[in-house]
């Protein structure tokens, strides 16, 4: 036994890994070589019989090779593993585009919301909420309309028992609100109303937004000043603005408000009824009996109320002809906005 001859052994152990091509063949060559009966295990256990100088020499050589030898094996296995794992159709293809997640957007009433309060907060009013289940107190009697007024008639709704109702405007917040805080007051309040209504441009459900200001000295010039910078905000600066005296049971004096015809500039056309000019919310002066109802002394406190339908501005804003479209909850129109 050599040196030579084991070298002689690894070089062909070496070649025979080279071109093997799968795991058996590899496997086969490991009992070849050092397996029990193996070439290289032979050698080795027949170092016993060798002096000591040579037994040296050929074993650290027969070791060497021997490690050597199972270092190819695990490599070739482990890269024969690799191709294989490669050859696979990958359980996941990271090739693949991603798969694009839907983005939602607000609804169309919800966004005119938003920029309603938005415009009135920039003005310095506070947003208070309440209950759309209300009293006949403040959804009424306490806003100066007594259980017999006439005016109860255009403000139908549905009625829990004698004086538990459905609200059917947000003024009841004027009380709400006049009722637990003294003035300076300055708040709106935006939510759902109810009324037994339903055509294409009235909705038994809808929104409204109040708005309250009360204060020492609070005029009517004051009421225009903050319902024209809202309508200019909302609509454009360029809109002309009308205040047409009405009726409020409590409000005096009272004005809706009209803006210029969004849809044909103030020409006439269907949507204005050729007028020209669009209703966009109610206002007036707070009434004093209103002032009485709450314990505020109307010799010392004036002040504005107002109450805007955000329907009616989202269809005029968007063009939208019926009122129901934004109920239908049909995505075709609700993400044309
Ligand atoms: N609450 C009235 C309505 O719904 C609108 C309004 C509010 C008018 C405040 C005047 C003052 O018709």
């Amino acid at each position: 036994m050599t040196v030579e001859e084991i070298k002689d052994l690894e070089d062909s152990a070496f070649r025979e890994i080279g071109p093997a091509q799968n795991p058996e063949d590899l496997e086969r060559l490991r009992v070849k070589y050092l397996g029990r009966k193996g070439a290289l295990t032979g050698i080795l256990r027949s170092l016993g019989g060798l002096a000591p100088e040579i037994r040296r020499i050929i074993g650290q050589e027969a070791n060497r090779a021997k490690e050597a030898l199972e270092t190819a094996l695990d490599e070739a296995l482990r890269s024969l593993k690799d191709a294989a794992r490669l050859a696979e159709p990958p359980a996941t293809d990271v090739t693949l585009p991603g798969r694009r997640l839907t983005r939602g957007r607000l609804h169309p009433l919800n966004r005119i919301m938003a920029e309603v309060c938005d415009i009135f907060l920039h003005l310095g009013f506070e947003a208070v909420e309440g209950p759309e289940v209300e009293l006949d107190w403040y959804n009424f009697e306490a806003l100066n309309l007594p259980p017999d007024h006439p005016a109860r008639d255009m403000q139908d709704t549905f009625y829990f028992n004698d004086q538990v109702l459905l609200r059917t405007h947000t003024s009841p917040m004027q009380i709400r609100t006049m009722e637990v805080r003294q003035p300076p007051v300055r708040i709106i309040a935006p939510g759902k109303v109810y009324r037994r209504d339903s055509d294409i441009t009235h909705s038994p459900m809808f929104h409204q937004v109040e708005g309250l200001l009360v204060d020492k000295g609070v005029t009517f010039a004051d009421l225009k000043g903050v319902l024209t910078a809202f309508v200019h905000q909302m609509f454009g600066p360029e809109v002309g603005v009308r205040f047409r005296p009405s009726y409020f049971p409590f409000t005096e004096p009272s004005a809706e408000v009209d803006i210029e015809c969004v849809m044909c500039g103030g020409r006439g056309c269907r949507v204005c009824q050729a007028t020209g000019w669009l209703e966009v919310l109610g206002s007036g002066m707070v009434h004093p009996a209103v002032f009485e109802a709450v314990g505020y002394d109307p010799e010392t406190y004036t002040g504005f109320a107002f109450g805007l339908g955000i329907e009616r501005i989202a269809m005029l804003k968007y063009g939208v002809d019926d009122i129901r479209l934004f109920f239908d909850n049909d995505l075709r129109f609700l993400r044309q906005f």
